[in-house]
This record gives C-alpha cells, structure tokens and sequence, in this order.
C-alpha cells in the first residue's frame, strides 16, 4: 500500500498568511499542518508516502520532512504545476503508484478519535484484498460547502454530489480516500469539471457507480477538521491545544507512531527527544521512550 498527501493548492482563502509559505505548513499548534496527515498515514501502516506540492513549497517540506528515515518511513516528493485537482495526484503518483493499492489524504485534513486505527486497517485491507475503495463521511450542519454523500440502506453510498443546492443528507465526503490498484487508470478517466479541476467526486462516483466502494462513516468519537480558512485554523488550534492539555499527552507526534510501530528504536526516539528536550514535545517524546505513556501502544496496535 502506497499513500499521497496531496499539499499544493493556492491556499488564497488564507491570504496573506500563505502569500509565502505553504498552508501546510503553517502551525496547528504545536506542529506543522503535515504532522498530522502524515500521522494518519503512518497509523494506517503506510510507509512508502509521496508528498505532492507546488513547485515553490516543494523545498519547504523537503527541508522539513527530509527522506522520512527520522519517522521510519520512506518519502518522496513530486510537483504539481498547477492546482488542477486532487484526481490529478494520481496522474502525477502513477510511477510511485506502480501496481500498489494507494491512499489519499489532504495535506489541510485533520482526523482524531479511538478506534482510527481499526477503521484505516480495514481500509488498508479492502484496497489491498476486496479491490475496493473506502471513503469516510462525516456530518456536518452545513453540506451545501461539501461533497455531499447520498446514504441507501445499510450506509451503501449511492452517489456523491459536489456542493449540492439540496443536499441528500448531511454526510459529507472527507479529504481520507483509499483505493484499489487500478485507481491511475480510474483517474486518467477523469474528465476536467466545469471548474476546470479534475474532480476527486468524479474519481469517487466511478467507483460507486461500479459498486466497488465502502462507507465509512465516522461517528461522534471522531473529529475531523479542515484548516483551510482563519478561523478554521485556528479552531484546529484551539482543538489539539485543548485536547492535549486536557490528556497530558501530545496527539499525532509522527516519531512516538514510528516508535510503536517499531519503524525506529527506542535509541532513535531518545536522540530526537533530546534534540527538541526543551519543549512540550521533546518531553513528550521522552516519556513515550521511558514507557511512561503506557495505553499510546494499545491505541496504535488495535485492531
Ligand atoms: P482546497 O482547500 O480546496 O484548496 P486550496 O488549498 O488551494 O485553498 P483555497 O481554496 O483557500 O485557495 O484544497 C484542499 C487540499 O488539497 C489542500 O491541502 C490543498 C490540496 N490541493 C492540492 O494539492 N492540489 C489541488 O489541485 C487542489 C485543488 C488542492
């Protein structure tokens, strides 16, 4: 299983703040935006990952991120010219992807609540061994800003509608996708949209249409949040901020995942706790090595 996040995009809702810096990697925070996609994939067992961003950013997360050894995984980048769409980061992943099943996150989504792990293993599997996709919907008060999901019995997705005047239900389509390995030559199918993007609804529908894609709905144990505007960002802040004061402990530290994954070794974590001792995060590291963080390996390993 590969994964992509998907971390171009103009990003002008958050102008000026992002007239020269990426918004992915802005702060939510305690950590750049990315940690937190880039944690999802990691819980979901994914360690061959493409970051795709602007030809301008590109360096930014490289110099972040670097070839993904201090997290156990291996990365690597590629350009998107221009924003046309996130199906175009199947076009652009189609080498990386090879004959592999492959995720899909947005490098602006955040997901957090008990039992991810279970949910992205199951995806991981279905891609893998059903030839199916998955998509994750979420309830939201306000569908007519989404990509809408019509529900039929037994949460079978029927279609997806983009920004609908009459939404079908309040269960929008978030930015977590995972695909069987056919999905470059789905992709290539998809026409540009009267937007001009190349649509991930079009991508998505393709697979319902054929009956080839599985709902999973995550209910009141999960956030999701997208930090695509000002406020937007900084709720997310507000959120990890409150979550993590409230648990004492950090929520999607890339490194502690690695660890419990057993992607690095205790050695490692300790080396780079120590490189950031003075902070929240260096301490936090520090007691996940010293064991003290005993339920982080439950949470990570359920199935
Ligand atoms: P959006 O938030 O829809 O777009 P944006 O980031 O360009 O922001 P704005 O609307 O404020 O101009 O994109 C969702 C995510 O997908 C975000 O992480 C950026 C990314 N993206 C790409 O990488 N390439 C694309 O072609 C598009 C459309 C989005």
């Amino acid at each position: 299983m590969k994964g992509i996040i998907l971390a171009g995009g103009s990003g002008s809702r958050l102008y000026p703040l992002t007239f020269v810096t990426s918004k992915q990697l802005l702060p939510v925070y305690d950590k750049p935006m990315i940690y937190y996609p880039l944690s999802v994939l990691m819980m979901a067992k994914i360690r061959d990952i493409l970051i795709i961003s602007t030809p301008t950013d590109l360096p930014r997360f490289k110099a972040l991120l670097g070839d993904g050894s201090k997290f156990g995984v291996h990365l690597s980048y590629a350009k998107q010219d221009k924003p046309e769409g996130l199906a175009q980061a199947f076009v652009i992943g189609e080498k990386f992807i090879g004959k592999d099943a492959c995720a899909l996150i947005l490098g602006d989504n955040i997901f957090y609540g008990s039992g991810l792990v279970a949910h992205l293993t199951h995806s991981v599997n279905r891609a893998e061994r059903h030839n199916r996709s998955t998509i994750y919907g979420y309830y939201v008060k306000d569908p007519t800003r989404y990509g809408v999901i019509e529900i039929g019995e037994h949460d079978t997705p029927l279609n997806i509608e983009e920004k609908p005047t009459h939404p079908k239900s309040n269960y929008c389509v978030t930015g977590l996708y995972f695909y069987p390995s056919d999905v470059v030559k789905m992709a290539k199918k998809v026409k540009k949209s009267k937007r001009g993007e190349y649509e991930i609804t079009a991508l998505n529908n393709m697979y319902i249409n054929a009956k080839r894609t599985h709902l999973t709905l995550l209910g009141r144990g999960y956030s999701w949040l997208d930090t695509g505007t000002p406020d937007a960002l900084n709720d997310a802040s507000d959120y990890v901020k409150m979550i993590e004061e409230h648990q004492g402990i950090k929520m999607m530290c890339p490194e502690e995942i690695a660890y419990i994954n057993k992607w690095i070794n205790k050695k490692t974590l300790i080396e780079i706790a120590k490189s950031m001792s003075k902070n929240d995060y260096g301490e936090h590291l520090m007691n996940v090595a010293k064991g003290k963080i005993l339920y982080a390996s439950s949470i990570i390993n359920e199935k």
